[in-house]
């Protein structure tokens, strides 16, 4: 008989689970080993480096066709299917503690529905205005819950995350939708703009190798790079699915290329 290869069933202490029910929001420090930030590090630098920046959204480079070192300086963020193509990111994505942390979260069936890479550059990652996620990832009941991965240290300087503590207990009208009138623009936002209160917002810097669990429905944002230094980041977004209804109006919808990928099912 083979030997079963156990889950750690202990990820987040119950202080943790405990700080996030309150909060919307917590930080957990050491998540992810050195050689696991390493990996996705220098996965993501080879993407760059293969990557032609006269076929890839052209936009996103400042300076279109210049030197390789342009690209990995300029570029913003790549989205949204790492945690499924890449296999580095699939097996930080899909690992035995990423499960058993969804596990001690209460999910029943959960799936992972988008990725990304964000280099948050000096100079050029810009500021992120308050929002919710489920704004953008809406589920009936709400469920959505963003995993966020420190790759370098993250500072009030280089663009740290805020959150406003306990208004995930507020929910919100507003949707990031695919707009049924085709002869307007192909995404809107629908409903009231959520009411913004600078006052109530804390800092959350990390070290590496923190996971930072975000509430979809907690307000969060992140201020501009005014540092020196990057702030590389890797989230990707987990909804549940058992008695859970994925909005049919949501901008991202799932496709036979890039189906909702469930997280316990899936191996590294
Ligand atoms: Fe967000």
């Amino acid at each position: 008989m083979g030997l079963m290869k156990e889950e750690p069933t202990t990820v987040l202490s119950a202080e943790q689970l405990q700080r996030f029910q309150t909060e919307g929001s917590i930080a957990v420090p050491d998540f992810l080993s050195e050689a696991e930030v390493e990996s996705l590090r220098s996965s993501c630098y080879k993407l760059v480096d293969e990557m032609d920046p006269r076929v890839h959204t052209p936009t996103s480079f400042s300076t279109v066709g210049q030197e390789q070192v342009e690209k990995h300086s300029s570029l913003n963020k790549i989205g949204h299917a790492l945690h499924w193509l890449v296999p580095e990111f699939k097996k930080v994505s899909f690992s035995d503690k990423m499960k058993a942390t969804a596990r001690q979260l209460g999910f029943i069936s959960p799936a992972v529905v988008q990725s990304m890479y964000i280099f948050k550059q000096p100079g050029i990652g810009g500021e992120v205005l308050p929002h919710k996620d489920c704004t953008f990832l809406s589920t009936k009941p709400q469920s959505c819950i963003g995993f966020w991965f420190a790759l370098e240290d993250v500072t009030v300087e280089n663009g740290c995350l805020w959150y406003s503590p306990g208004s995930h207990k507020t929910p919100t009208e507003r949707r990031f939708i695919r707009n049924p009138d085709k002869n307007g623009d192909l995404l809107i936002f629908e409903g009231q703009a959520d009411p913004f209160d600078e006052s109530k917002y804390l800092p959350l810097p990390v070290d590496k190798g923190t996971l930072v669990l975000i509430n979809g429905q907690v307000d969060h944002k992140s201020a501009k790079n005014t540092s020196p230094k990057s702030r590389h980041i890797y989230t990707f977004h987990v909804i549940e699915r058992h008695n859970t209804a994925w909005d049919p109006r949501n901008w991202l919808q799932p496709t036979p290329e890039m189906p909702f990928t469930g997280l316990y099912e899936n191996c590294p």
